[in-house]
């Protein structure tokens, strides 16, 4: 199973087993992280919003056009923000490391 590291708000590492299918929201909220996620999924809330480690950035799907809508509305958006809800795993992504942005 591939695993994804998350860098929570007070700077822990958490290596999270990430099943293949799972968006990397939902391997967060599993886990037990501080993730609002209010949408629950849907790319409508951006509550899910992470900084991808820029070694990753070129090895994921570009974001689609709602994607950008929503974190066009969010706080604190670097070059390298996501919505986690939007990133599916697959095996490829096994060392994922992606860090969760600040709360609104
Ligand atoms: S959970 Fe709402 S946009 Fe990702």
């Amino acid at each position: 199973m591939p695993t994804i590291r998350v860098y929570d708000r007070e700077g822990k590492l958490h290596e999270l087993d990430a099943p293949v299918g799972w968006s990397v929201m939902e391997v967060i909220r599993e886990a037990g992280l501080p993730i609002e996620a209010a949408c629950g999924g849907c790319c409508a809330c951006a509550t899910c919003h992470v900084y991808v480690d820029p070694s990753w950035l070129g090895r994921l799907e570009p974001p689609h056009a709602d994607e950008t809508l929503m974190l066009d509305e969010a706080f604190q958006v670097q070059d390298n923000s996501r919505l986690s809800c939007q990133i599916k795993v697959t095996p490829e992504l096994d060392g994922l490391t992606v860090t969760l942005a600040p709360e609104f």
